[in-house]
């Protein structure tokens, strides 16, 4: 076993490979987004399709090394059809620059495709209705890495209630696939305890040497001083 495989073997991340892409000029892999697109647009398993405009799907690179999910559209996502556009999603933009990426480096989707009315946190069986959608952009992706943003977003793919700074700093992993998941707070959050950028900024450099040891082949280092 390789000093990169006892490494994740230590803190209880099986051996994964990563499986050959389609390319995204077949046929079959268009047709399996667009599908997948048209499912969710069309559906109507929560009472949340009464209150949408419309339906938020996802954005970005469909071959992304880093998938970073939220928790639900709000007022401008839900005007726009698009991800993470409003103050919050501003925010969200400058962290993606502050690892080297555009926002069309990584994909980016929600936990739930519709707005929760008045922007309350999305209820239980909103959750279980759209983790499916979500769990077939994650295998059409194929991200080598899923950061989740804020405590909901953590919770629901961690199957956790433990608090976000207990989470943050460590190497997770998401479903039976078990992808490699880091942690960080939501950019509203953020916005509104601007003090805690600092901690933010140690996540996502954490979520950069990730990723860099992926390509590298070499071990990420866990951050020892995080605030
Ligand atoms: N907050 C989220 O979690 N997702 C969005 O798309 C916008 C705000």
């Amino acid at each position: 076993m390789t000093d990169f495989q006892q490494y994740y073997k230590a803190i209880g991340i099986l051996p994964w490979q990563q499986r050959q892409k389609p390319s995204p000029f077949t046929p079959t892999a268009l047709s399996d987004w667009d599908t997948l697109k048209q499912r969710v647009e069309a559906c109507t398993a929560c009472t949340l399709h009464q209150t949408r405009t419309q339906t938020v799907f996802g954005v970005g690179n469909r071959q992304a090394k880093l998938m970073i999910i939220g928790e639900a559209p709000g007022f401008h996502e839900d005007q726009q059809g698009e991800p993470f556009v409003g103050r919050a999603g501003q925010l969200l933009t400058a962290m993606i620059r502050a690892i080297g990426f555009d926002r069309s480096d990584v994909y980016i989707a929600n936990i739930l495709k519709c707005r929760p009315p008045e922007n309350r946190d999305p209820k239980q069986e909103e959750v279980a209705c759209c983790t499916p959608f979500l769990n077939q952009q994650i295998a059409l992706v194929k991200p080598q890495l899923l950061l989740a943003v804020g405590r909901i977003a953590s919770h629901y793919l961690l199957n956790t209630k433990s608090s976000l700074e207990s989470l943050r700093n460590k190497m997770h992993s998401y479903g039976a696939d078990e992808i490699p998941l880091i942690v960080t707070f939501h950019p509203a959050y953020l916005l509104r305890n601007p003090a805690d950028k600092k901690k933010a900024f140690l996540d996502l450099q954490f979520t950069q040497r990730t990723l860099r040891a992926f390509t590298h082949g070499s071990l990420p280092r866990i951050n020892t001083q995080a605030l």
